[in-house]
């Protein structure tokens, strides 16, 4: 592992006469830094010249609390600044995953710290009847830390510990991403509690238009904040062909950043809703600082019920805001500048953290053929008031024992390590939106799934059971249970789990990405950690990268998964667009693999996913993931077995990964090398226009041969007229060959190639 950590001097940082320039190691990205005349800090970034953030200001606008009497903060910490010192370093390190796509991870920047000091002489009101405190002089120290990068930006703000600077309460963070152009965004409505929406794709200027008919509101928990407020990780594409991202890297024990818009209607930036769900009232805020210009996004943090954005104590520092630039898509998909801003593995020992490919007992409870629940006989549930024997079932209970077996038995048959199953524990009779504190103990099976057996089954047979935990959002609850849990857990061998945040948060008035829930988050993966267990959170805020700081946490959703398949299904470009944002912060479990795409055929369900098989094979490699799910039936993986082979073959760990073409919302086409082996395996997904992929296998040895299988749309296939048809093709191929494989609307290929 190379190691570098040097100060460098004019090398790379010209101090102009009040500003500071740093580039990146190859000298593609420029960074510009400097305080305005009113004290402001200004950053401003160039990509082969060309302008990527224009000047744009940063910094806190902190909360005039109660105590300010008492002495606490409250002058904010947007102006008044001197730039008092700078250091600049460079540092090159190459890293190794506990998993991921490549073996090896180059951590390569050039760094530019700024430390600012705000001095100020603090004249005390004197309240009626009581003597005037005497004025005294205030000096806060706040550093701004940018790392340059070769495929983008990362910086923060860094507060030392300090006489007057030690707790502080933020009502918002200020930082501003001046955009050049009208550029062309991938955008989720901003929402303080759901990501599961679909991508909007309008030009920067057509955002507040189109902001009303994006929301679902049906979604089971909606914060909309601002009809120009949107989510991160935020692509875009400028008119001469930048692909740009904006995101943020290692947001733990602070809010989770959205984007605000200011276009040229905007009069001024949104505040906070007043708690509550599916809201939709913004309101100006109190802001005293100048709107910037429009195209300008400006940092929105999700408040907690309180109404507050952050609760800070020093020494402390904010997440990395990210900038990502190219002028070419697939940079924006081999980054790793999101994973590098973490911190390095926060584990000793990881090796009981492994990836996992998967199938439960889930979708035919998401289709609605059966259910998470046991009986129908009460209207409510007291958890411990109800005798769970003598219960009368209803009969359409999944997690029951003959079932799990069954899916043991195909798990076992089929090379899967894992079976999830959900709907094992008492309480889904009324679990969701009832306000319910005591929802789920997360120990006590229903009569019908027994536990003890169901576990031996599946270690007998090679195979583990994957934990459900669905908190319902009551996050004390699960807190209070959760040791207790886990400890379960230990005792039948589960070695991960499953949890869910759906609903509105209890206690009331919080929002799923607040600080105080990105807190709770963090808190079950290190708390899981201890028992040696794998976390999949969904519903849980959008990844920022901590999985590599924390390797067990191996998955989320915290976007639209397959179960919107379900739901009246997901426009076929969704996965073109995931890998691009959602993704860059860390993995999915998308639960891919549904063969049956018209859910009548089997269940009363009319939804239908738009997918083919061919394109559904895919999925495994261009939504990166170590955590990945056979999510169908397995009466339907034995209805077309000759495809379910390549689900039986792909591996879910990589030592290399090449992106061979890719434009967002269009098309995505991925090799990989399978760990440890000199097997690849290619992907390649598109949206509804279909796409012809083009793939030159330079990446394979010279002069080894290879068994190639080539799982493709027939001719005639269609995600929405004919999305069973697929070809398979075997044939021997070496380095240097071209592959040029036709991909259906709405579909794609997978490739093998088996090392000879
Ligand atoms: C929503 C999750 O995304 C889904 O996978 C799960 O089955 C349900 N919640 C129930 O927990
Ligand atoms: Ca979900």
């Amino acid at each position: 592992m190379k190691k570098s950590f040097c100060i460098l001097g004019l090398l790379f940082v010209s101090l102009l006469a009040n500003a500071a320039s740093v580039k990146s190691p190859n000298g593609n990205i420029e960074l510009t830094f400097s305080v305005d005349e009113d004290g402001r800090p200004v950053y401003e970034m160039s990509y082969k010249g060309r302008p990527v953030v224009l000047p744009s200001h940063l910094g806190l606008e902190l909360a005039r609390d109660k105590h300010a009497s008492l002495g606490m903060q409250e002058r904010d910490l947007m102006d008044g600044f001197k730039l008092v010192k700078e250091e600049t370093s460079t540092f090159d390190e190459t890293w190794r995953p506990v998993w991921g796509e490549t073996a090896t991870i180059r951590n390569h920047y050039n760094e530019y710290v700024a430390t600012l000091s705000q001095q100020w002489r603090e004249t005390m009101p004197s309240k009626a009847g009581e003597p005037r405190l005497q004025p005294r002089q205030r000096n806060r120290q706040m550093m701004i830390r940018f790392r340059v990068y070769d495929d983008g930006i990362g910086f923060r703000y860094e507060f030392p510990q300090q006489q007057d600077l030690n707790y502080f309460l933020i009502k918002e963070e200020h930082s501003e991403f001046a955009m050049a152009g009208d550029h062309t965004a991938w955008w989720l409505p901003g929402d303080y509690d759901t990501q599961e929406q679909e991508t909007q794709e309008t030009k920067l200027s057509e955002i507040r238009g189109r902001m009303k008919e994006a929301v679902n509101w049906t979604n089971s928990s909606v914060a909309v904040f601002s009809e120009t407020g949107v989510q991160t990780s935020l692509q875009m594409k400028s008119s001469d062909g930048l692909y740009i991202n904006i995101h943020e890297a290692a947001c733990a024990d602070y809010a989770t950043m959205h984007l605000e818009l200011v276009d040229a209607e905007t009069k001024a930036l949104s505040t906070q809703l007043g708690g509550g769900s599916n809201a939709y009232t913004p309101n100006p805020m109190s802001c005293e600082y100048p709107l910037p210009k429009p195209f300008t996004f400006v940092s929105h943090l999700t408040p907690d019920a309180t109404g507050l954005k952050g609760a800070m104590q020093t020494p402390c520092e904010t997440p990395w805001r990210t900038v990502m630039v190219s002028d070419d898509a697939r940079d924006m998909l081999s980054s790793n500048l999101i994973l590098n801003l973490n911190e390095p593995c926060a584990l000793e020992d990881v090796s009981w953290i492994h990836p996992t490919k998967y199938c439960g007992v889930w979708w035919e409870m998401i289709v609605g053929k059966s259910n998470w629940h046991y009986t129908d006989e009460y209207p409510s549930i007291k958890l411990d008031q109800i005798d769970w024997k003598s219960v009368k079932p209803h009969g359409r209970h999944a997690a029951n024992n003959e079932k799990v077996k069954r899916y043991i038995d195909f798990a076992a048959k089929n090379g899967l390590d894992e079976v999830l199953v959900e709907g094992w524990n008492v309480g889904w009779e009324d679990w969701a939106n009832m306000w319910k504190r005591d929802v789920f103990d997360f120990v006590t099976p229903y009569p019908d799934f027994d536990i003890e057996m169901l576990n031996n089954y599946a270690h007998s047979k090679g195979v583990k059971l994957l934990m459900h935990h669905e908190t319902s959002s009551s996050t004390q609850n699960y807190e209070r249970h959760m040791e207790a849990a886990f400890n379960l857990m230990n005792k039948y061998g589960y070695d991960a789990v499953k949890t869910g945040y759906v609903g509105d948060i209890i206690p009331r008035g919080d929002h799923h990405y607040s600080q105080s829930m990105n807190n709770h988050y963090l808190y079950v993966v290190k708390e899981a950690a201890k028992h040696h267990i794998m976390v999949n959170a969904h519903e849980a805020t959008r990844p920022t990268g901590l999985c590599r700081t924390y390797p067990n946490l191996v998955g989320n959703e915290s976007a639209r998964g397959t179960e919107y398949e379900a739901f009246g299904g997901s426009r076929p470009d969704h996965t073109c667009i995931l890998p691009f944002t959602r993704l860059q912060g860390g993995p999915m479990d998308y639960t891919p693999g549904i063969f049956v795409t018209k859910l009548k055929e089997w269940s009363d369900n009319t939804s239908w996913a738009r997918i083919t098989i061919a394109g559904s094979l895919a999925l495994y490699l261009t939504m990166y993931s170590p955590l990945q799910m056979a999510a169908d039936l397995p009466e339907h993986y034995e209805r077309f077995d000759d495809a379910f082979q390549f689900i039986r073959d792909v591996a879910c760990d990589w030592d290399d990964s090449r992106y061979l073409e890719a434009e967002p919302a269009d098309y995505i086409t991925v090799a990989r090398k399978a760990k440890g082996t000199d097997n690849w395996f290619i992907g390649g997904k598109c949206d509804e226009n279909g796409h012809t992929a083009v793939v030159k296998l330079d990446f394979l040895d010279k002069g080894r041969k290879y068994d190639c299988t080539i799982y493709a749309d027939a001719k005639d296939a269609h995600y929405e007229t004919n999305p069973q048809a697929y070809v398979i093709t075997k044939k021997v191929v070496k380095a240097g060959q071209t592959l040029k494989i036709n991909e259906a609307p709405g579909g794609g290929f997978a490739v093998s190639l088996i090392a000879k």
